[in-house]
């Protein structure tokens, strides 16, 4: 379904692909990985013809269909329903036929829409739709009344509906939360054709792939198998290579002091001389690096608090005179508390990160926190708010008036944005970098409490990683959303759950969560089966 044969790519002062090969099988579903800024979402647009490679070739059947999600569907007045419909072209034209054919056509048009299964259409689309956290109300309202993240979810369903030969996504879980990613998962793993897909998530490149392509070293690597088994097989191929390395060193040296010690031999010159060739012959063997990512910087906070840090009781909050976003609330976080907060996308999470954030006031009940206590909030909207045209180094300098540029520019290092991203404009930087970027900063006071909104979106696997020490390490309390499961896992030891207008902790474990969240996109309990999740854990500890 694709084939790149040679790809050679320069730009931006670097070399991205040199002579880089590699052939998909079809249909196959891969996923493309590599660290942050390695060029993923360029190849993409090298696939697309957006960017013109210096060598080589990419090959695409001609008759394929290719589709990509990289923009958030216009707000038409068009409902949604109609719009996915409108995605599967051939259904569409065939329909619209159906009003001017003559009658003599009519059969042949009817067989085909029979043959594409037109008939389910509507049931497909919702079934898409449903999946990625709509609900049959949404599916007569017009585009326009959606936001842009929704809407970014729109062309998502529209070119699973479309179903095209070769669909390419990058990193389609960072716009879902855990409900829509777990439901993705499943159905790119039954999705018919072939996919490519961008991604940091290792459960959906576990669960959802079969290959894995990875950039590095300006190559292409083909890899059978989820993240999981590349994992294994790339370090095994390092160490291949390293003792293949190490043997052939050492065959040199033999060679070349037998080559030194009997040249100037007239008994053994030609004996020398064989092995002067075969030494100029040695193809050598390239020394993998094993790419390193630099830590986050999570810097602890300096002297505890008295507990606890913060105490809700009662609390409700909202925006302006609509009604409660998120009412009765009774909690308490402690210092040196590690929340999991789930709950489905516009159940209250960020909401709720607001508020504890301080940046949004409670309109009844009381909140208890300490004055002297500062919050470190991360989330997406501080990506989106960034100016496009400002550089790192500009950022640095306004979070940090007093500091010199020299350590505006070793600090900037030490996050991970080397000299050279300095001075790059916050437009042109990857998402990753962006990510890394912001994260460190919000980090940088030594806040007691950190409240993580969606962290890990746009950051590649070995700086989840990287991120998830530095959760270990740092001694303040954390408020997690994350649709990242393993991360969720690792992080948090108590969980909670935003969902009917309140949050309240959940009694289960992730796994519970997940199925969970399964059984009501198939239509199942709209409530938490918390109980069901006791009687397992009763269960599990009777059997112990
Ligand atoms: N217009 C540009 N000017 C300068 N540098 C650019 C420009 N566009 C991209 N880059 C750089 O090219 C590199 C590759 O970018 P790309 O978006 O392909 O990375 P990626 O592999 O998709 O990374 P991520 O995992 O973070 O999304 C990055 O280092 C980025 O900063
Ligand atoms: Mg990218």
């Amino acid at each position: 379904m694709l084939q790149i044969d040679a790809l050679t790519f320069n730009a931006w002062g670097r070399r991205f692909f040199d002579r880089a090969s590699v052939t998909l099988p079809n249909p196959s579903k891969v996923g493309l990985v590599g660290r942050n800024g390695v060029g993923k979402s360029t190849l993409f647009k090298l696939i697309k013809g957006e960017l013109q490679p210096d060598g080589g070739e990419i090959g695409v059947p001609r008759s394929a269909r290719v589709a990509t999600v990289d923009q958030e569907h216009p707000a038409t007045t068009t409902s949604l329903l109609d719009t996915i419909l409108a995605a599967d072209t051939e259904r569409a034209a065939l329909l619209a036929s159906l009003e001017t054919a003559d009658p003599e056509h009519m059969g042949e048009i009817w067989s085909r829409l029979m043959e594409i299964d037109a008939d389910t259409a509507p049931a497909r689309a919702a079934e898409i739709l449903h999946g990625l956290g709509f609900s049959t109300a949404d599916l007569d309202r017009p585009m326009s009344e959606f936001s842009g993240g929704w809407r970014m979810r729109v062309a998502l369903a529209s070119a699973l509906f479309a179903a095209p030969d070769l669909l390419l996504l990058d990193e389609p879980t960072n716009y879902l939360d855990l409900e829509g990613a777990l439901w993705l998962e499943a159905r790119l793993a039954r999705y018919p054709h072939s996919a490519l897909i961008i991604s940091h998530d290792r459960e959906l490149l576990n669960n959802s792939v079969g290959y894995i392509l990875h950039i590095t070293e300006r190559k292409l690597d083909l890899y059978t198998g989820g993240y999981d088994s590349f994992e294994k097989q790339r370090a095994e191929r390092i160490r291949l290579q390293s003792a293949a390395r190490v043997k052939q060193e050492a065959e040199r040296a033999h060679l070349q002091s037998f080559v030194d010690r009997f040249k100037a031999s007239a008994a053994k010159a030609a004996q020398a001389q064989s092995r002067v060739k075969r030494l100029a012959k040695m193809e050598p063997i390239a020394a993998t690096i094993e790419e390193r990512v630099s830590p986050f910087l999570l810097p602890s906070p300096p002297r505890p608090l008295a507990p606890p840090l913060m105490r809700l009781e009662g609390v409700e909050v909202g925006y302006g005179d609509d009604p409660a976003v998120l009412r009765g609330l009774d909690l308490r976080l402690d210092l040196d508390d590690r929340i999991g907060l789930l709950g489905v996308n516009g159940a209250g999470k960020s909401t709720f990160a607001k508020m504890a954030a301080g940046a949004l006031g409670i309109r009844s009940g009381r909140m208890t926190r300490s004055s002297r206590m500062e919050v470190g909030w991360f989330h997406q909207h501080q990506i989106e708010a960034l100016d496009p045209d400002q550089t790192p180094l500009d950022i640095m300098r306004e979070a940090r008036l007093q500091d010199s540029d020299q350590s505006h520019r070793s600090r900037l290092a030490q996050f991970g944005i080397g000299f050279d991203k300095q001075n790059t404009t916050t437009a042109a930087l990857s998402g990753g970098e962006r990510a890394r970027l912001l994260l460190n900063l919000v980090a940088m006071s030594a806040p007691h409490l950190l409240i993580l909104d969606e962290p890990t979106n746009h950051l590649d696997i070995d700086s989840r990683r990287a991120l998830l020490d530095a959760l270990n390490e740092y001694e303040g309390a954390v408020i997690l959303i994350t649709h990242d499961r393993s991360l969720m896992e690792l992080v948090a030891d108590r969980l909670w759950l935003a969902a009917d207008n309140t949050v309240v902790p959940f009694d289960g474990d992730m796994d519970d969560y997940a199925r969970f969240v399964l059984d009501r996109a198939r239509g199942g309990t709209a409530a938490p089966s918390q109980a069901a999740a006791r009687e397992k854990r009763a269960k599990k500890q009777r059997r112990a």
